[in-house]
């Protein structure tokens, strides 16, 4: 079936007005002191592509429910919430030590490693008291309590994966793994919370074994593998001003990624196959996943 494609610079520019908006707006409700608020907002509001809330979005769309819609956009605001944590303490001295992140100093150059931790901290708190308060919130009358329970699971557990990713991802430095090990830190440290925005999004309307549901988890694992194999090569065939974080740092470092281990071409041959698994694991939706398909071909031909 052929499908009519939207235009993916329409689809990720809507999805980052929309982010942008929704987490200035959940920002100025928690009252922190400085110069924690400061690190916060540099840390969220300042670049990013902001995948995970467009693919929030892009689910939504498939079966589109009004009354779902505040849970998907609060499973957005969580998701990069996470994610932007995530790279705080990826970036610190005693991780990847990165200077630069989204064109900006890392948190900690700007604010210190004290005050960049406890920004990794809060943004964790913060996103799953979005998540939650949404059962206080009147707007959310029709949503059922488990809907936003199902969201704090999910969210949760791919957190911990990404956490128990970057353990095995710092070990891996310098060593030579197997191709099984390299998944299994992709798979965790970047695909987790990637297959979490889907999910998160996909259970405030589809129920969890259904048809629509699997698809969209084989579609969001094979997505989440390629995007940390893109990374991986992003890191050596992009550079420093494109990136906004410094090109060849995983060589430096010896990092154990998809080039390293099968060479450059092969690594590319097979985030090219793990792009093709995603699409064709949206054919049951035809028309109805055409944002997905923009999204999915955005990333495979990323330069950032
Ligand atoms: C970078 O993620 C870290 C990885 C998980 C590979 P993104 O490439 O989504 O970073 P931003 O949000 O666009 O800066
Ligand atoms: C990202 O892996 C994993 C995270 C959980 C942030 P990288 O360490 O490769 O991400 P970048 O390249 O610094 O964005
Ligand atoms: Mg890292
Ligand atoms: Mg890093
Ligand atoms: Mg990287």
């Amino acid at each position: 079936m052929s499908i009519s494609m939207p235009n993916v610079v329409d689809v990720l520019n809507t999805a980052q007005q929309q982010i942008q908006r929704d987490l200035e707006q959940v920002l100025h409700l928690f009252e922190l002191p400085e110069p924690l608020k400061s690190a916060v907002h540099h840390s969220v509001m300042l670049g990013g592509k902001r995948i995970r809330p467009a693919l929030c979005y892009a689910v939504a769309k498939i079966t589109t429910s009004k009354s779902s819609w505040p849970a998907v956009r609060r499973a957005a605001v969580a998701v990069e919430l996470i994610h932007c944590y995530s790279l705080v303490h990826d970036d610190l001295p005693c991780m990847d030590d990165d200077d630069l992140r989204r064109g900006q100093p890392t948190c900690h150059v700007a604010f210190g490693e004290d005050t960049a931790l406890l920004a990794g901290d809060v943004l964790q708190s913060m996103a799953y008291e979005v998540l939650s308060s949404q059962i206080f919130d009147e707007e959310f009358n029709e949503l059922s309590p488990t809907v936003a329970l199902k969201q704090v699971c999910l969210l949760a557990k791919a957190s911990s994966a990404m956490v128990s990713g970057q353990v095995l991802d710092l070990q891996a430095e310098g060593m030579r793994i197997n191709q099984q090990m390299l998944e299994k830190i992709h798979k965790n440290k970047t695909g987790a919370l990637i297959q979490a925005a889907v999910e998160m999004s996909a259970v405030t309307q589809l129920e969890s074994s259904s048809q629509q549901m699997l698809a969209l988890k084989t579609f969001a694992q094979a997505i989440g593998l390629a995007f940390q194999v893109q990374d991986d090569i992003l890191d050596i065939t992009s550079e420093t001003a494109v990136l906004g974080k410094t090109a060849g740092k995983d060589v430096q470092v010896e990092k154990s990624t998809y080039p390293a281990l099968m060479g450059l071409s092969q690594a590319q041959a097979y985030a090219n196959q793990l792009h093709k698994q995603a699409l064709s694991a949206l054919e049951i939706f035809g028309n109805g996943a055409q944002d997905l398909h923009a999204i999915t071909q955005f990333l495979w031909q990323r330069q950032n």
